[in-house]
């Protein structure tokens, strides 16, 4: 284990069943509608934070490289707050790695920012409860506050940065849920979350977006509690459709999807239409979640890898929240 002034923490990526998209306050992160997600097993970010009395400035690693520009500044800010938080008045050094690669269409922010705050604070000496926690990794990514928390997780609006943060729901082994994410493409986006974030208020269709998103938390909760497979595929769908006709008629317009994208949404529905129990949600890119029921993981699998524009099939299972590791 750390010691002193160190500390590591390890956190995984979620998948958000009800997405969050646009912010009440850019600077605070706090969420314009309330959202649900699952960790993803299998995928992790470990970070370790060292303070250290005797370095000049923040040094971050991430994935071997040492970060630079507007990546390096976002972790530097994150620091800070920490440092407010806790009286650390060192520099630290960060190094951070995940085990997939960038550019799997596979959004590191939220189990990195969610590790971060983790080994940050502990390093800090500050000891505090999840949900606190919670609402400083918000600070860092919005979506990092539901990698703190265990498996099925919601992150409420809140009326300020007090009251936003996320819980569990149900521990990840509530329900066997699968997201098998299917890529079709590697590239790195061309307008990241941030920006879409900032977007969002632009498209006449967020006001509506943002009035219905209690009614499909409240669907979506109720699914999962009741393990519902298909009353989740209706929520999680219409959701997800959503939020690309927001991106979609935002100013700039925000196009995610590619071909492959429509592709797999139509063959998901027909599978679904023809028993096999599966459902789609889409993040900020091209790449497709198709959910199922473990009984149907191989059949899934399968078809997913059937069609020629998927590269890759990456399976994940609910998991744990962020937690600190030796
Ligand atoms: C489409 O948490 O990535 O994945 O706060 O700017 O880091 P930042 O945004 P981020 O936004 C997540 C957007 C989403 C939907 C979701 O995960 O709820």
């Amino acid at each position: 284990m750390d010691s002193g002034l160190s500390a590591t923490a390890r956190a995984h990526p979620n998948i958000a069943l009800i997405k969050y998209w646009g912010n009440r306050d850019d600077a605070l992160r706090l969420p314009a509608n309330p959202s649900i997600s699952f960790n993803l097993s299998g995928l992790e970010t470990t970070t370790r934070v060292a303070f250290e009395p005797s370095l000049a400035a923040d040094s971050i690693e991430i994935d071997g490289l040492a970060a630079q520009g507007p990546a390096a500044e976002r972790v530097v800010r994150h620091l800070d707050h920490i440092r407010a938080l806790s009286g650390q008045g060192a520099r630290a050094s960060v190094v951070s790695r995940s085990n997939f690669p960038a550019g799997t269409g596979i959004a590191s922010s939220a189990s990195a920012f969610a590790s971060l705050t983790v080994a940050a604070c502990a390093a800090s000496g500050l000891s505090l409860s999840e949900d606190h926690l919670s609402r400083i990794a918000r600070l860092g990514s919005g979506s990092a506050a539901r990698s703190i928390p265990d498996g099925f997780v919601a992150l409420e609006t809140g009326a300020h940065d007090e009251q936003a943060f996320a819980h569990s729901l149900a521990a990840p082994t509530h329900w066997n849920l699968v997201d098998c994410i299917a890529l079709v493409s590697r590239e790195p986006k061309s307008v990241g979350s941030s920006e879409g974030h900032r977007l969002a208020a632009t498209s006449p269709l967020q006001l509506a977006r943002v009035e219905d998103a209690s009614r499909r938390f409240e669907a979506c909760r109720r699914a999962i509690q009741e393990k519902d497979f298909l009353q989740l595929a209706e929520v999680v769908e219409q959701d997800c459709l959503m939020m690309h006709a927001v991106m979609m008629t935002s100013r700039p317009s925000l196009l995610y999807w590619l071909p492959a994208t429509v592709r797999i949404l139509h063959e998901v529905r027909e599978w679904r239409a023809h028993g096999l129990a599966a459902a789609f949600t889409v993040d900020a890119g091209p790449n497709v979640h198709c959910l199922c029921e473990a009984a149907s993981l191989e059949q899934v699998v399968s078809r997913l890898s059937h069609i020629p524009e998927v590269t890759q099939v990456i399976v994940c299972h609910p998991a744990p929240g962020a937690v600190r590791v030796p």
